[in-house]
């Protein structure tokens, strides 16, 4: 149990190293959440103590505050509506570079910077990539106000939406926005773009962790316990 754990670590910091070598001087860099990217923002604080000068944007409170502690400088969207890069993780990777994105709560602004940026690094381990997305739960970000009938729109579009509940703390979890999460679990997803058009068209619903429109900016960073692989759009067979 114990060595699976660390082999799993051990992927991660290879996923996150990489994608923090291909950072350039100069940069601004969307800084994404999670236990693997934790390990990009490692690699970056090093990196900056040798000499790197980047400018972060976090994508959520508790990477805010990694960031600051790794002496990342942090600047915003509203003074850098373009950036050249942002890195995450993903909780799915299909074949096509399609993403389930969102267990940490934080798929909103994940999404808005990694949109902003002309650039996306995802990194994952290996057990990520899937045949096909589905097998975790849609996490959707839903205006509290209009909770209940966003759940029996969910329910229209086949799913199980269940409102994600916090832990050591009773009721729903509230997102850095102020909103709920519900995650919506589907018995299969075959068509991830139109699902991901069809939650974006329910009123009160903010955002989906479905990233179906990125494809063409992204790389994968694959992080095993021996080695990294890379995909990019270029390796996708239509
Ligand atoms: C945060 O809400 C998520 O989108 C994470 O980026 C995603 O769940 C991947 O996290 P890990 O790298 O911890 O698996």
């Amino acid at each position: 149990m114990e060595k699976k754990a660390e082999s799993l670590e051990r992927a991660k910091r290879a996923a996150g190293y990489q994608a923090a070598d291909m950072i350039e001087d100069g940069m601004v860099v969307g800084l994404g959440t999670g236990s693997t990217v934790y390990f990009t923002i490692e690699r970056l604080s090093e990196r900056v103590r040798d000499g790197l000068t980047i400018t972060g944007i976090p994508t959520s409170f508790q990477t805010a505050v990694r960031a600051r502690a790794a002496n990342i400088p942090l600047t915003t969207l509203d003074e850098n509506p373009v950036i050249d890069i942002a890195v995450d993780g993903a909780d799915e990777v299909d074949p096509k570079l399609r993403l389930i994105k969102g267990r940490g709560a934080a798929h909103l602004r994940e999404k808005c910077v990694a949109a902003a940026a002309k650039r996306f690094l995802v990194v994952v381990d290996e057990k990520k990539l899937v045949e096909q997305l589905g097998a975790a739960p849609v996490p959707v970000e839903v205006l509290p106000f209009a909770v209940m009938p966003v759940l029996a729109q969910l329910r229209r579009l086949g799913c199980e939406p269940v409102i994600r509940e916090g832990v050591k703390k009773d009721g729903p979890v509230i997102t850095d926005n102020g909103n709920f999460v519900v995650d919506c679990t589907f018995p299969a997803i075959a068509h991830p773009e139109r699902l991901e058009e069809a939650l974006d068209g329910i009123p009160g619903v903010i955002g989906s962790g479905l990233f179906c429109g990125l494809v063409a900016r992204t790389t994968v960073i694959v992080g095993s316990a021996k080695k990294v692989n890379i995909l990019s759009s270029a390796d996708i067979i239509a």
